[in-house]
């Protein structure tokens, strides 16, 4: 008998749903959801959770997972004519079985290509033609990988503008706890006060109160430490300017339905995104933008938490 794992694995989720699981030789694993692409899961090599996902959420369409890695695409927010945050989260993506050649293609990583393409319903709304092929990769060392590859197939000429965002949600222990390093002196839209631009003051963020945020022109490193789970998330970008940092806390928690009223405490997304400047796209060409999750254990400098030494190292 085999004792082989099986990295890549088709199987039904929650309500039937198909989901793919990936799996690394030192245990940890993911799941994505063809329901909106959407990352549901990711465990580090001691089977915990890293991300969060509500117990309200439905799995249910066409309603987007309240967790997990929702893809914000062709719009972010409501600020366009779109649905908020664009559609791509509640289509059904299907298995790129023939994606173009990545440049560097590991084989010692798990990984699964899935492929959204326009459909006739979405050209009413959206009247472009795209392909958007979604690489979700597990490395062996247990991080995650997402690299979206965005092509405008426009056989009018026409070119298309949109915005994207990885909507994260991280696990965290408890919010009023956490802190996020890396945007220090960064300025952020504020989109509890109608998007005012405002500068990040503070040597950390921290939490006691709803937080709706873009911040614009990010380094491309963010770390979210967390003390009593003696950890530290971090965040790495590429092709995506921008950060949106939102935890709805009590009162925003209760209005949403699929959302538990305590849960804001034990979620924190921060958001690679794409959404102070449009990315515009031409006929023929393709926008690529990446992020990388991985989870490591937090470093101490006299007793304290040493973000330096987090953000700093490789
Ligand atoms: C965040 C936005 O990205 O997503 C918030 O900044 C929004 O304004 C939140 O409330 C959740 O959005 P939704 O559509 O998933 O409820």
């Amino acid at each position: 008998m085999s004792t082989e794992r099986v990295p890549v694995e088709l199987c039904k989720g929650i309500n039937g749903l198909d989901k793919v699981v990936l799996k690394e030789v030192r245990g940890s694993s993911a799941e994505v959801y063809l329901y909106g692409a959407h990352v549901t899961s990711w465990k580090n090599d001691h089977g915990e959770e890293l991300l969060f996902v509500s117990n309200k959420a439905t799995f249910k369409p066409p309603k987007a997972i309240r967790g997990g890695i929702p893809i914000c695409f062709p719009q972010f927010s409501s600020d366009g004519s779109l649905e908020q945050h664009g559609f791509a989260r509640n289509r059904l993506w299907s298995i790129d079985t023939d994606p173009p050649p990545f440049p560097t293609v590991g084989t010692n990583k798990a990984f699964i290509d899935l492929l959204l393409k326009t459909s006739e319903e979405d050209m009413k709304v959206w009247p472009h033609s795209y392909e958007f092929r979604l690489r979700v990769t597990l490395g062996p060392g247990g991080d995650l990988m997402l690299t979206s590859r965005i092509r405008n197939t426009n056989t009018d000429g026409k070119p298309f503008q949109f915005t994207f965002a990885y909507h994260t949600y991280f696990s965290v222990s408890d919010i009023s706890e956490v802190r996020v390093e890396g945007l220090e002196t960064i300025d952020y839209l504020d989109t509890l006060k109608g998007r005012e631009r405002c500068t990040e003051q503070g040597d950390a963020i921290t939490f006691e109160s709803e937080v709706d945020r873009v911040y614009v022109s990010t380094p491309t490193k963010i770390a979210i430490l967390d003390h009593e789970k003696k950890r530290t998330l971090v965040l790495r970008k590429d092709g995506l300017p921008d950060a949106v940092v939102w935890n709805p806390w009590d009162k925003k928690a209760k209005a949403m339905a699929d959302f538990g009223d305590e849960e804001y405490k034990h979620m924190l997304c921060i958001e690679a995104a794409s959404v102070e400047k449009p990315i515009i796209l031409k006929p023929g060409e393709e926008w690529k933008g990446r992020q990388e999750l991985s989870a490591v254990p937090s470093s101490y400098c006299s007793g304290q938490l040493d973000p330096q030494r987090v953000l700093q190292g490789s």
